[in-house]
Order: C-alpha cells, then structure tokens, then sequence
C-alpha cells in the first residue's frame, strides 16, 4: 500500500501499533514491524530510562524495520522524569516517537533536533491543529471507541476523522475501534492516512501477555468494555471487570471521592491481570473493538488479511456500488 504515512515512515502498511502501557515490549513492537506496519515499544513500562535504552536496544536486535517509541505524559501525584526518558529515545537513534497524554511542546525541540518524526496522540481536533502548529508531523486521533483515555468530547470517529481531514494538514491516523479490513478501508474513507491499533494487538499470538487476556478479548463484543474515571475528568476505557463496575458504583456516589476509587484503579494490577491471567485482579485496558475480534492470528497473518480484505472491499465491493 501506499499513502503519505507509508512513505513517511517508510513501512509497507500504514498501520501503526499504539503505545501499550505494559504490553508494548519490544516483542509486541518488533512482530508489527516485521509484519509490515509500525511497532512501538512503551517507554513508561520501562523502570527506568536507562531500561528503556535497553529495551530499544532489544527491539533493534529482533527487526532491522523501522519501530518507534511511545512517550505519554500521564497525571501522576509525583512527575515521571520524561526529560530523561526522552533524551534516552534521541540519543538511541530511534527516529519515530508517538507522545500521548499531553502537550509535547517542552520535548519538540530536542526530537526535531535528533532529527525524530512525531506522532501526536490527541482526541480533539483542537488539540490536533496544536499539535500541528508544534510542529508534529502526525496527528494520531483517538475517537470515543478508543481504549484508554478518550478525552471529554465523547466524538467518535465516524465525525471526528472527517472534521480533523477538513483542517490538519499533515498526515493523519484513525484511531480506537480498528480492528479489520472494514475498519482499514473506512479510516482511509473518512481522510485519514492509516490506522493505529492497541486492543487488536493484543490478541496476537506476539503479544507478551497470557493468554487469557487473548482469549477474554476474543470472547468479549463491542459491550464488554465501559468508562472509568469520568468524574475526575481523567476518562479511561477498560474491560469490563467486576473491578470496573465496582469503581463505577463508588463514582456514582455524588460524594465519592478518587481516595475510595486509589486501590482499585492502580495501574501495577494490570500488569498483574496480563502476567498471570486473573481477569479480575485488577482493572485492565481494552476497547469496544472487542466486537470486531475473533481470532489470535500473528501479526503477519493479521495485517496481511486486513489489507488483502482491504483491496478485495475497494476493487469488489465499494466498486460495484458506484458501477452504473
Ligand atoms: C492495554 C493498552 C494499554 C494502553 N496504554 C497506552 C499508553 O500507555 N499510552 C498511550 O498513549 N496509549 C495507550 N493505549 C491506547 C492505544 O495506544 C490506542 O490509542 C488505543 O488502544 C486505540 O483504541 P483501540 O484499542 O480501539 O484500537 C493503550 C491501549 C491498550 C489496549
């Protein structure tokens, strides 16, 4: 395939695997690569910036293709030291980096120095013309469906691709709810460049996570995910756990308060959910997309039918209906 995200960043299908908290190891990063479409290992899930140059080190060993490094700038009682982490992915020579979270203006000048391509993970398209004007080459957005932090506006893509196509110039990458070929051909339909995918990477046989998790993901649909965090205006969509419902229950209380919700939304347990495979030891990440997953191919198989699907719905499908 080619579009203005395959040529810039020179991979064979513009689809791109988003930054994963815990799940975006250089094994996760490395089989997209080589599948064709763009990895990213996570920088956070790495302790330190020093195992994040280790980490990239690791990836570089397991593909000579190109793969990046997710950035996102979470709220947190205590800053994460992202100068530190940031100045390791410049001086690694890695030459792509998706940041997320929030304005990446204080790291722009240090990756356009080491000459790094930026993909702005937003979930407005005011926060994209921003990102824009910064100087980011990609505008990643993150439609209502996506897992993860969705934002407020609640704007799901079907509205939000194509009002970000009438104003960003540069490149830009659907994202949340992706899953398939259907979902490849109408991203491209609405304006966008390429996709970005989390969720359905995680039920890929690379995923380095157990293999519940995989299976949860297959048997779940498009109601198996909810929101959490809403009242704090900090919105994140997760599987829906007894943990999830649980928080929920506390934040319908008009007087609950995020110390009563602390425990329950720890991030650590959904490490310990994709380490051993206890659905409800904690909450964990995933997206309605669910309804579009019903398999655990690797990530060759899976790109490589999103796109033969892909062609097959253009030349076949989409084309008889406009045949006189
Ligand atoms: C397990 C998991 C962890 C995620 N962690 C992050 C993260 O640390 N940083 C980030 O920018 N996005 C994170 N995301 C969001 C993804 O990069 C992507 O934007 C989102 O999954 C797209 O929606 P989808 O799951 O419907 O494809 C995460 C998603 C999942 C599924």
């Amino acid at each position: 395939m080619r579009t203005r995200i395959t040529e810039l960043l020179g991979i064979k299908y513009p689809i791109v695997q988003g930054g994963m908290m815990w799940v975006g190891l250089a094994e996760m990063a490395s089989a997209v690569s080589n599948a064709g479409g763009l990895g990213l290992i996570t920088a956070l899930t790495q302790p330190s910036p020093e195992a994040l140059a280790k980490e990239i080190e690791r990836c570089r060993e397991m593909t000579d293709k190109p793969f990046g490094v997710n950035l996102t700038f979470t709220v947190r009682p205590k800053p994460l030291p992202y100068h530190e982490y940031a100045a390791v992915i410049a001086e690694s020579g890695v030459k792509i980096v998706e940041t997320a979270g929030n304005n990446p203006e204080p790291f722009m000048a240090g990756f356009k120095k080491a000459g790094i391509i930026v993909i702005h993970k937003c979930t407005s398209v005011r926060h994209g013309l921003k990102a824009e004007r910064l100087g980011c080459d990609v505008i990643s957005m993150d439609g209502f469906e996506c897992a993860g932090h969705p934002g407020e506006d609640d704007t799901p893509n079907f509205v939000l691709l194509p009002c970000a196509a009438a104003q960003i110039k540069v490149p830009l990458l659907a994202s949340g709810g992706v899953g398939n070929a259907r979902s490849l051909v109408a991203a491209l339909a609405l304006g966008a460049d390429g996709v970005n995918m989390g969720t359905r990477f995680m039920a890929t046989k690379e995923a380095p996570i157990h293999e519940n998790v995989k299976q949860a993901i297959v048997a779940g649909d498009e109601r198996s995910s909810t929101h959490i965090l809403r009242k704090m205006r900090n919105t994140s969509r997760i599987y829906k756990n007894s943990v999830a419902l649980k928080i929920r229950e506390i934040e319908a209380r008009p007087d609950s308060t995020f110390q009563e919700i602390a425990d329950l939304v720890a991030g650590v347990k959904n490490n310990v959910v994709y380490q051993t495979g206890d659905l409800e030891a904690g909450t964990w990440t995933a997206g309605m997309v669910m309804g579009l997953i019903h398999d655990i191919p690797t990530c060759k198989e899976l790109l490589d039918r999103m796109v033969s699907e892909a062609q097959e719905i253009v030349n076949s499908q989409l084309a008889k209906s406009f045949a006189a």
